[in-house]
């Protein structure tokens, strides 16, 4: 195992459990750092893999402006790697570009504050970006050689230059998600506390395995997030239900049912960046919590493999200075 090899792919096929969201705040998140609570900033790309494109219009990215997308690095015949960057990537300045013009529209007439402008802007952040173009991918794959490993291709010189690659997948378990699951190390799966909630799940771990078998034995469950959490009945027989099966897979973060967290996407920045962690702000302080345990769990990892868990970012640093 590379213990530098950090891709996780937020994976469930069920839609609506907050992927997307996990996805979205996680990365944001774990490049903004929080010396405060241990979590040293990080270098990550975000691999928006859904035609929906939702992860990259949670940052206001507008869609039908994209010249080149995840669809096309799929769809590479020569199986180049992802040009890093120059090409395909929307960098922290441009992610933070698209924040800040939602932000204006949304203003029109207001000057944007300098203290609003640090909250949307993001420095160590990259996105893989999709649109509905993607949505042919699932057929035009179909017949291609290689179909299956075509992201792992087009992602491998990626993986030495980021801390964290986390993949949005769609809610299925079609080629889209298979190469997710070919190309990442890990998987978090996101499930809602809902009736149901581990319907599908038996279905999702077969497919795990499968892919384990079959194309990629380094696959290994990262970890189980409970989503949309309400202090009610239903909400609490079901996490008690999913800790009781899933056990120490499960993270202790709920995230909680929030409108602020819903509303973020029309706001065009993920709420770790709108609102601060606190009490107040629940939705915001659930998602920092769950960035914790997951850079946590990373340490942990590790030091098991006996090295040091100072992230590349801040090698790169170090390298600079030097
Ligand atoms: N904790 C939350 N509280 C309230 N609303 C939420 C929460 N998390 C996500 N949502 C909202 O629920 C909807 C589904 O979330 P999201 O898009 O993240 O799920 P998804 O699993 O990615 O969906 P899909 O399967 O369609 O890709 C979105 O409108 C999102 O804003
Ligand atoms: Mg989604």
């Amino acid at each position: 195992m590379d213990p530098y090899k950090m891709i996780i792919a937020c994976t469930n096929q069920k839609g609506g459990c907050a992927k997307t969201t996990t996805a979205v705040n996680l990365a944001t998140a774990l490049a903004e750092g929080n010396p405060k609570r241990g979590i040293e900033p990080a270098k990550v790309l975000l691999v928006d893999l859904d035609p929906q494109g939702s992860a990259s219009t949670s940052f206001g990215i507008e869609k039908r402006d994209l010249e080149r997308t995840v669809y096309d690095l799929l769809m590479n015949d020569l199986g180049e790697e992802l040009p890093i960057i120059e090409d395909y990537l929307f960098g922290p300045e441009m992610i933070s570009d698209a924040m800040q013009s939602v932000w204006k529209q949304a203003n029109i007439g207001k000057d944007l504050k300098e203290s609003q402008k640090k909250v949307l802007t993001v420095e160590n952040l990259w996105l893989l970006p999709s649109n509905i173009q993607l949505s042919g991918a699932e057929i035009e794959l179909a017949t291609r050689i290689g179909r299956e490993t075509r992201l792992k291709e087009g992602l491998a010189s990626a993986i030495h230059e980021f801390d964290y690659i986390i993949i949005d997948t769609p809610p299925s378990l079609g080629l889209l998600t298979i190469n997710a699951l070919a190309a990442a190390n890990w998987v978090l799966i996101p499930v809602q506390t809902e009736w149901y909630a581990l319907e599908g799940m038996s279905q999702l771990m077969n497919s795990i395995k499968l892919i384990q078998r079959r194309i990629n034995p380094h696959l290994k469950l990262f970890g189980i997030a409970l989503t949309m959490y309400q202090n009610n009945t239903l909400s609490n027989t079901v996490s008690k239900e999913v800790r009781h099966h899933l056990q120490d897979q499960v993270f202790n973060t709920m995230i909680p049912r929030a409108t602020s967290i819903a509303a973020a996407p029309m706001e065009g920045a993920p709420i770790v960046l709108l609102k601060k962690p606190t009490k107040k702000n629940k939705g915001s302080q659930a998602y920092w919590s769950l960035s914790k345990e997951v850079s946590d769990r990373v340490k942990q990892l590790r030091r098991k493999h006996g090295v040091n868990e100072t992230s590349k970012l801040k090698l790169h640093r170090l390298n600079q200075i030097e």
